[in-house]
């Protein structure tokens, strides 16, 4: 019988490296990827485009509801396709991820977006990153892990990150534009950004994304994930 692999939470607050290293673990184990971040992301942008106020908790809830969907492994990484449209450009916009934590505030909404990850994650065999996986959306998983960096990493890897996409943004608005996410993530009331008690710690200043997925996948080989026989 083929086994189903294990559920692999990974949270940290925003530049960490999450998204990285969640699809270096997942490609290395075989194992689907859950990009919830792009499932907020995703909310913020369509609403905007409904004419729904980011702080319309009920307004934007509904627009959670209705939303499809699937995450797709491209040539250069992730494909994220919302209703059948590839919106993978659109969602990593700084003012999409701000809409994204605006509209991750309302209960409701993180309701609708939680009981669509869970069941996403039924079958096992699944890395999902966010900032409440390991104690909400997983509390069960295996292996969870909470990554950190230096504010001053983080920022410096959001600004690579804008710049290889033509944006240029001075360093110390990046600086104050990532705090004021944690600080929003991490003192909302529904499901804030915080370290399950049984998660593991990787900090990932001074290391690359390879080295830290390395350190991932060797405490998921302890726990009982296996290699595939074809990776
Ligand atoms: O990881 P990210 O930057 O793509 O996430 C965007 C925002 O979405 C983040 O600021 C907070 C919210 N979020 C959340 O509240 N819970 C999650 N599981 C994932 C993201």
């Amino acid at each position: 019988m083929a086994e189903a692999g294990l559920c692999i939470a990974i949270d940290g607050p925003a530049a960490s490296g999450k998204g990285t290293v969640a699809r270096l673990v997942a490609r290395r184990l075989g194992y689907r990827y859950l990009d919830t971040g792009a499932m907020y992301r995703a909310t913020a942008l369509a609403a905007r485009e409904q004419g729904v106020s980011w702080s319309d908790a009920d307004g934007v809830a509904a627009v959670a509801r209705q939303l499809r969907f699937d995450f797709r492994w491209s040539g250069t990484g992730l494909d994220v396709l919302v209703d059948g449209r590839d919106r993978t450009r659109q969602l990593r916009a700084q003012d999409v991820g701000e809409g994204a934590s605006a509209v991750a505030v309302h209960p409701p909404v993180r309701a609708a977006l939680v009981a669509l990850q869970q069941a996403m994650a039924q079958d096992g065999g699944v890395v999902m990153d966010g900032r409440d996986i390991g104690t909400v959306v997983m509390p069960d998983a295996p292996l969870k892990v909470f990554l950190t960096a230096s504010a001053e990493e983080r920022a410096r890897r959001r600004w690579r990150e804008l710049s290889d996409r033509g944006t240029r943004v001075p360093f110390g608005q990046i600086v104050a534009e990532l705090e004021a996410r944690d600080h929003q993530d991490s003192h909302r009331k529904a499901g804030p950004l915080r370290q399950a008690g049984d998660a593991v710690v990787v900090d990932t200043t001074g290391l690359s994304a390879e080295q830290a997925a390395a350190r991932v996948i060797g405490i998921a080989l302890e726990r009982g994930a296996r290699l595939p026989d074809h990776p």
